[in-house]
This record gives structure tokens, C-alpha cells and sequence, in this order.
């Protein structure tokens, strides 16, 4: 089986970019050839995204609503049913390899605090992944905003509504799967808000019958399980792109939502947004 790899940029990021998703995929591709670990190769994907300003991952995450802190979420999942997750993570250069670590413990998900501790003990020093350009963003947002109703904090302009999350997919020569993603969230986020990024079913999704990532607005995708209807779409013997465009087009219209999957028959990628995404191939 040829194995395969696709990466996105987020739900609403533009299509100039698209040479970010074509770096990390390449990255990941070439890992998964020499490796062979689907696992490792997304996580590899997803750090050369977090590592790319330009997206909503790692440096150039949203700032959220104190216009001072940045709280990042990210996991991994392997169709072995290993899963690692972090979720409100700060100051740390790559969540992913936070995300990663925790499958070495006996936990799947850590937040906050306990998050950061683990990602010291791991030798990721501190690291503060604002840039200029999401301090730009977060003004811009603010002068448009000048009261912050947060008990009606959803009455803002759509414009602004960045999400931008990374995600990737791979598939490797002998079918096993694995999905990564990795975010700093949407923009008008209080504190402690959590995403879909790091919620399995959600945000992300691997199985025997393939993989599945989802970048948009997290609450919408947490409500519908949107990662895990695309898989079991997929292991009652959909293709990757029937069952992501299925779901897709149940999105109400005003709700930005993009999907990337690979199945035993390929791959997909596909959003109601622009979404730069790449998809490479390797030899059988
Ligand atoms: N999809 C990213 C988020 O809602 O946090």
C-alpha cells in the first residue's frame, strides 16, 4: 500500500500558505519513509506547523481574551487506540511534543499547570509563543470591540473569528494510521477554554479503517463527535471523501468547519472555509 500523508493549515487560513502544509508534509512523509512509524510521523508534521508563525499553532497562537496569555491544546492518536492530549498549555515552544509524551504515562489528558511541569521534566524550555502578528490580530480585534460582553461574547464580527488549527494525517505502507493537531484556539477565547483539538471523537479520530482530523469551531465539532462520524462513516466502508463531505455539508452555513482524512482507498481534505492542505505520497 502506497503510504500517504496530508497536513492542513486551519479552517479559514489563507491559501497562500499552503507552503507551510507542503513543508510539514514533506517532513512527515520523510520521517514515516525512514522511521515507518505513522505516530511519529504526524507528530513530526505537526512541530514543523507549530514551528511556522504564520499559523494559529505553537508560535503565532491566538492570544486570548486578557490580550497577555496564550493557551494552546493539542494530541495525537494512533489507530491502536494510543492517545495523548494537552489542553490550556502554556508557554511552551511545541504542545505536540507535550501531547506525545503523555502517551507514556498513564494518563491521556493533561492540562494547565501539570502540562507544563511535564513539559519541562521533558527538558522544552520556556518559551513565549507570541509573535507580533497575533498581538496585531488581538488589537485589531479589541479596537473593533471596545466592550467585552463576556456573557454574549459570541456577538462579533465573523471576520474575526480565526481558527486556523493545524492538523495531519498519515497513512503508512502497511495501513496503520495515525492523526495529530495542534491549536491556539479561536480568537475571543476566555481563559481555560478548551477546544475540540484535544478532545478524541472530536477533533481528531484514528481506527483501524483510517484517520480523521477537524480544524474550525471547536464547540460545533465537540457537540457533534465530528472527527469520529467521518471514521465510522469510513469503517462502515465509505471513502475518505464521501464520508468527510457527508458531514461537511450537514455544517450549518455560518460555521466555519474543514475536515482531512485517509482511508484504505486515499485521502481527502475539504472546507465550508479556504484551508490550505497538502497531500504527498510515498512508493508502495
Ligand atoms: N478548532 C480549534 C478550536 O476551536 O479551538
Amino acid at each position: 500500500m502506497k503510504p500517504l500523508i496530508i497536513v492542513h493549515g486551519g479552517a479559514g487560513a489563507l491559501p497562500e500558505i499552503v507552503d507551510g502544509p507542503q513543508a510539514a508534509a514533506q517532513a512527515g512523509l520523510a520521517h514515516l519513509l525512514l522511521h515507518g512509524d505513522p505516530l511519529e510521523a504526524v507528530v513530526e508534521a505537526a512541530r514543523v506547523m507549530e514551528d511556522d508563525p504564520r499559523f494559529n499553532a505553537g508560535t503565532g497562537s491566538n492570544l486570548r481574551l486578557d490580550g497577555a496569555r496564550i493557551q494552546m491544546d493539542a494530541s495525537v492518536m494512533a489507530d491502536d487506540g494510543r492517545f495523548g492530549a494537552v489542553m490550556a498549555l502554556e508557554r511552551t515552544r511545541n504542545p505536540i511534543l507535550v501531547a506525545r509524551a503523555v502517551i507514556d504515562t498513564p494518563h491521556l489528558m493533561l492540562a494547565g499547570e501539570g502540562a507544563q511541569n511535564l513539559a519541562r521534566r521533558l527538558g522544552l524550555p520556556d518559551f513565549d509563543p507570541t509573535t507580533p502578528e497575533a498581538r496585531r490580530k488581538f488589537e485589531k480585534w479589541r479596537l473593533e470591540n471596545p466592550v467585552v460582553p463576556h456573557d454574549r461574547w459570541r456577538n462579533f464580527p465573523e471576520e474575526m473569528r480565526a481558527h486556523d488549527t493545524i492538523g495531519a494525517v498519515v497513512r503508512g505502507p502497511d495501513g496503520r494510521f495515525a492523526v495529530s493537531c495542534s491549536t491556539g484556539g479561536t480568537t475571543m477565547m476566555l481563559l481555560g477554554r478548551v477546544g475540540d483539538s484535544p478532545i478524541v471523537g472530536a477533533g481528531l479520530y484514528a481506527g483501524p479503517a483510517g484517520a480523521v482530523t477537524a480544524t474550525g469551531e471547536g464547540e460545533e465539532i465537540i457537540r457533534r463527535f465530528l472527527s469520529l462520524r467521518v471514521y465510522e462513516r469510513m469503517a462502515r466502508g465509505e471513502s475518505a471523501e464521501s464520508a468527510g463531505r457527508a458531514e461537511l455539508d450537514a455544517i450549518p452555513a455560518g460555521v466555519a468547519v474543514g475536515l482531512i482524512a485517509a482511508g484504505l482507498d486515499g485521502a481527502w481534505g475539504g472546507s465550508n472555509r479556504q484551508m490550505p492542505f497538502a497531500l504527498l505520497t510515498g512508493p508502495a
